[in-house]
């Protein structure tokens, strides 16, 4: 009977040997999943990259006008400020959704105007002309700013600030993205006098 029960006594170092093993196959089995796992996700965002091949939106203004302009003794400045915004989605598979467009209107960092933009949905490889109007009506000048806008107006043209900040999402295929932040800004000349519009245009900055 006493014989049987010694040979067992060996047993205990056998899980002694496998245990420090253990935990070190463990760590390493984690250690190649996440590797494998950056590797792989690595690879998948190169490959979307590829095949989607983002381009900046290029954005510019033209026919810039001002119309109904009146600035009185006391500095307040009134007028119709119009601008056709030119948007162009340079994407083969991207197209994008303007879902809130806010503009603004700067004179020397002056706010003078504001307004929106409808929302719209712009296609693959499309340029879209907006119009936009701008009413300004008897906002009051700080005084440098009136003097230099006056400098300015007797040169023939004011340059002014449009700032854009619009709630964007793109979509490729089936899948929209979430919104994004797009802000827009550009720095057009207007050609005051006679209500005649400045044909040239003037590339905008803009930033996702
Ligand atoms: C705006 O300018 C573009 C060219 O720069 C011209 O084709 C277009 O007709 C103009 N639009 C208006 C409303 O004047
Ligand atoms: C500009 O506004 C002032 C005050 O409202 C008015 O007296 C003046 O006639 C206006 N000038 C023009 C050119 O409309
Ligand atoms: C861009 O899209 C608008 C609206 O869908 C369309 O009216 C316009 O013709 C398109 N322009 C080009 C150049 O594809
Ligand atoms: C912009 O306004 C002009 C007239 O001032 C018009 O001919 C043109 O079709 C308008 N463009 C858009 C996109 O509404
Ligand atoms: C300026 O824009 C407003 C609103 O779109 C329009 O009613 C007006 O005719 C435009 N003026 C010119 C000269 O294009
Ligand atoms: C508007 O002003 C610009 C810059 O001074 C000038 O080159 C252009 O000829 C002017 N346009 C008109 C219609 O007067």
């Amino acid at each position: 009977m006493a014989p049987p029960v010694n040979p067992p006594r060996p047993q205990p170092p056998q899980p002694r040997v496998v245990k420090p093993s253990q935990p070190f196959s463990i760590c390493r089995f984690i250690a190649i999943s996440l590797l494998t796992l950056l590797i792989v996700v690595g690879i998948v965002v190169l490959i979307i990259w590829l095949v989607l091949k983002p381009h900046k939106m290029v954005y510019s203004i033209e026919n810039s006008s001002i119309h109904d302009y009146n600035l009185t003794n006391n500095n307040h400045l009134s007028g119709n400020f119009n601008f056709t915004l030119r948007a162009y989605n340079p994407n083969k598979r991207i197209s994008i959704y303007y879902d809130h467009i806010d503009v603004k209107l700067f004179f020397n960092s002056q706010p003078i105007a504001f307004s929106n933009i409808e929302p719209f949905y712009q296609r693959r490889r499309n340029v879209t002309h907006i119009n936009v109007s701008l009413p300004t009506n008897d906002v009051a000048l700080y005084g440098d700013i009136a003097r230099d806008f006056k400098t300015q107006r007797s040169g023939g043209n004011v340059e002014v600030e449009v700032k854009i900040r619009a709630k964007i999402r793109f979509k490729v295929g089936a899948w929209k993205s979430s919104h994004r932040k797009l802000k827009i800004l550009c720095t057009p000349t207007v050609n005051y006098s006679d209500s005649r519009k400045n044909y040239k245009s003037f590339p905008c900055d803009a930033d996702v």
